[in-house]
């Protein structure tokens, strides 16, 4: 569960964020849809702590990251909500050097203090269950572009992510690829995990968001079913946006 309350952000005079509201009940995924420079990224990165908010709430499960506290109690409630959020990056970002096996079970070593045998043990399920069980050993210079993204949905699950966040996971993939995704993204949703994705593909969230969330210049304009929000916007700037194409 997330819930985020009033939340702000601005850069210098720029206000990105403007007092954002929304929830995300737990086993739903919220899509994110609005224009380039609607605020979205910045969004998901005050979500996972990396970037500090300037006014409000974000609370995920029992972790409560607030604007106005002090910086020491703001970082440790950062890393904090960092061990309850997953991030995929749209690069996806492994570590080079590391073996696709090595990526996974990073994190869950140094950060968890999980034994490495352990780790290694739930890093094969869950590249099993993405179908890449056979790469472990392989470096991510020698995978594809849906490969590399298919570890980083295995690496951030490794954490046990109370939420995970998708940066726009589709753009890197062609139509068989983010079939697959779209049903591989089911698959953790239905074992629990409550996910965030943003994307400009409105075929890609029609199938995999319960519901979604329409951002223009740093408000939220529409939130609802998904069905509803892209079949009939109430909001005429929702509207306008899906008619210009926010397609495929
Ligand atoms: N660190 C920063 N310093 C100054 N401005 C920033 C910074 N990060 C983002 N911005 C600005 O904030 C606005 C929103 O950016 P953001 O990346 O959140 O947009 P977006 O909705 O994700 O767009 P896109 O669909 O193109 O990815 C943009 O105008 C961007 O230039
Ligand atoms: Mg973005």
């Amino acid at each position: 569960m997330i819930r985020v309350r009033g939340l702000r952000k601005h850069f210098g005079d720029a206000h990105i964020l403007k007092g954002i509201d929304f929830e995300v009940p737990p086993r739903t995924v919220l899509g994110i849809i609005g224009a380039s420079g609607s605020g979205k990224s910045t969004l998901l990165r005050c979500l996972n702590g990396l970037e500090t908010i300037d006014g409000g709430t974000i609370e995920c499960d029992d972790v409560r990251l607030e604007a106005g506290i002090s910086h020491a109690d703001y970082r440790k409630r950062v890393r904090a909500l960092r061990l309850k959020v997953g991030t995929v990056f749209q690069h996806f970002y492994l570590f080079p050097h590391l073996s696709v096996l090595g990526n996974i079970v990073e994190a869950p070593v140094h950060v968890l203090r999980t034994p490495r045998k352990t780790a290694e043990t739930e890093a094969y399920e869950l590249l099993e269950s993405v179908g890449l069980r056979v790469a472990a050993r392989r470096y991510p210079g020698s995978l594809s572009g849906g490969e590399q993204q298919r570890v980083a949905i295995a690496r951030a699950l490794a954490m046990h992510p109370a939420l995970l966040l998708l940066d726009e996971p589709t753009s890197a993939l062609d139509p068989r690829r983010i079939n697959s995704l779209r049903a591989l993204l089911r698959t953790f949703v239905d074992r629990g995990h409550t996910m965030i994705i943003i994307s400009h593909s409105m075929g890609f969230l029609g199938g995999v968001a319960d519901h979604i969330l329409f951002l223009d210049a740093g408000l939220v304009v529409e939130h609802g079913p998904a069905e509803q929000v892209l079949n009939s916007p109430q909001d005429q700037r929702t509207k306008e946006f899906l008619e210009q194409g926010g397609v495929d």
